[in-house]
């Protein structure tokens, strides 16, 4: 039976520099630090009912390949890249709907602040704001804020889940009611109904109340994207939306199982988080110029391992050139992304060869856009997930195909929302 299932967008490398040197790039290179692109991006999306667009973010400069900055600066890879939290309040102003998720740290944003920035947001853009938590993975991101080494991986997602349980109890330090605005009685706020907090943790610590009021939605939509056990374990225990790039079916099914275990086992309704997968479809007008796109986008992969293994580095800290391209690689093991390197080392006994048989997410959903409306229907009937989120390097071409082509097909099928229902992202997130 066909349902709708949900649809974001993630845009790796957030505020950064998309579009160089790529055909149809446009000026977008050049306007980087302009909120042009972004601000053209919500619109799209929410013409065509995107559930939300997620910023991601880092907090480093790379220089795990090669030991040089050279390989990164050079190809505008993760750096330059502006802070995307103050692009939001443009992009809820150019929208009335869409969700909004920016990325932020857990293991260096004090929670108290991070509490007061999303509450802000969500009451400037009337409950529409989420925050996708993560534990910043760089032993250099540790470096810029004053640590010799990072904190261990597992100790990481133990203070993310005490970080938002935290942020949590901040944003419920005002009651619903808190707010009567009587201005006969003269009471702006009730202070019967703002109590503080007295959070008393191994980690983090802090009095409260917020000194702004409850966001709109109560709890602003939690993301998380981790994938090794510890990663699962943080997401089953607040989380309202998880993320994974899987690129086989198998593998998206093990995922969601484990994920539905995990939650139950938390006392979590496991309908309560929604499972999204990660894709970037390679469109065509016809099925034959779709694959002719996707043959040159390998073809492309092939000749430049290094830029394979270069983001790997600064995804494990691992400096990949200092192996043979061709000789059978060792097991390696990460303080940084365990999940990634694990899935990456599983793709080939060689570098050469992992490099060119890497997938970040389902990348190999190619044909016309009601091809691959179709497939992910099939895929969505095969995991019983909740939907996808949309990836790719950007330009305002890819934009336009993915939000004026699949996700036409996709409504045509019934796949895809035609409206939003409700004024709240959480609302609409969880409508089905
Ligand atoms: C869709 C998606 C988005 C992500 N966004 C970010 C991000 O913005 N910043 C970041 O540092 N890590 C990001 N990550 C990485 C995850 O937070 C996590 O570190 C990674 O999946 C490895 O987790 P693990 O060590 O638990 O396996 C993202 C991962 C996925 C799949």
């Amino acid at each position: 039976m066909t349902r709708p299932f949900h649809l974001g967008w993630f845009l790796g490398n957030s505020y950064g520099v998309h579009g160089w040197r790529q055909a149809w790039g446009g000026t977008t290179a050049r306007d980087w630090a302009k909120p042009d692109l972004q601000v053209d991006m919500v619109r799209a999306l929410e013409r065509a009912c995107f559930d939300f667009l997620l910023l991601e973010d880092s907090l480093f400069v790379p220089d795990n390949y090669g030991g040089s900055t050279e390989f990164y600066l050079s190809r505008a890879l993760r750096a330059p890249k502006n802070d995307p939290l103050p692009l939001i309040p443009l992009l809820a102003q150019a929208t009335k709907h869409l969700g909004l998720v920016p990325t932020i740290s857990t293991s260096f944003y004090p929670p108290y602040l991070l509490a007061r920035l999303i509450a802000t947001l969500d009451l400037m853009s009337d409950g529409r704001v989420g925050c996708n938590f993560v534990t910043s993975t760089a032993a250099r991101a540790a470096q810029n804020f004053g640590l010799q080494d990072h904190i261990e991986h597992h100790r990481r997602y133990a203070m993310a889940e005490e970080f938002v349980t935290l942020v949590t109890k901040l944003w419920e330090s005002w009651d619903e009611d808190a707010l009567p605005m009587d201005a006969a009685a003269g009471v702006f706020a009730d202070h019967r109904k703002v109590h503080p907090v007295d959070f008393q943790g191994e980690f983090f610590a802090s009095r409260g109340p917020l000194n702004t009021a409850r966001p709109p939605q109560g709890r602003p939509v939690l993301v998380q994207a981790g994938s090794s056990p510890q990663g699962r374990h943080f997401a089953s225990a607040q989380m309202d939306v998880v993320l994974a790039a899987y690129s086989t079916v198998p593998e998206m099914v093990e995922f969601r199982a484990d994920m539905r275990r995990r939650l139950a086992e938390r006392g979590r309704d496991p309908d309560s988080c929604k499972c999204m997968f990660v894709i970037a479809p390679c469109l065509g007008e016809t099925r034959a110029e779709a694959e002719e796109r996707f043959a040159r986008r390998q073809a492309a992969k092939q000749a430049s391992p290094e830029l394979v293994l270069a983001q790997m580095a600064s995804l494990t800290d691992i400096d990949f050139s200092r192996f043979d391209l061709d000789a059978p690689i060792e097991e390696l093991t990460t303080n940084g992304q365990q999940g990634t390197l694990r899935q990456f080392l599983a793709q080939g006994r060689t570098l050469r060869e992992i490099a060119r048989n890497y997938r970040y997410g389902m990348d190999d959903l190619i044909g016309t856009p009601d091809d691959v409306a179709a497939r992910m229907d099939e895929i969505m009937q095969e995991v019983g997930g909740d939907g996808f989120v949309v990836t790719g390097p950007v330009t305002r071409r890819y934009l336009a195909e993915i939000t004026d082509g699949l996700a036409p097909a996709l409504q045509a099928r019934g796949l895809m929302r035609t409206g939003y229902a409700s004024p709240t992202f959480r609302a609409n997130l969880f409508e089905f």
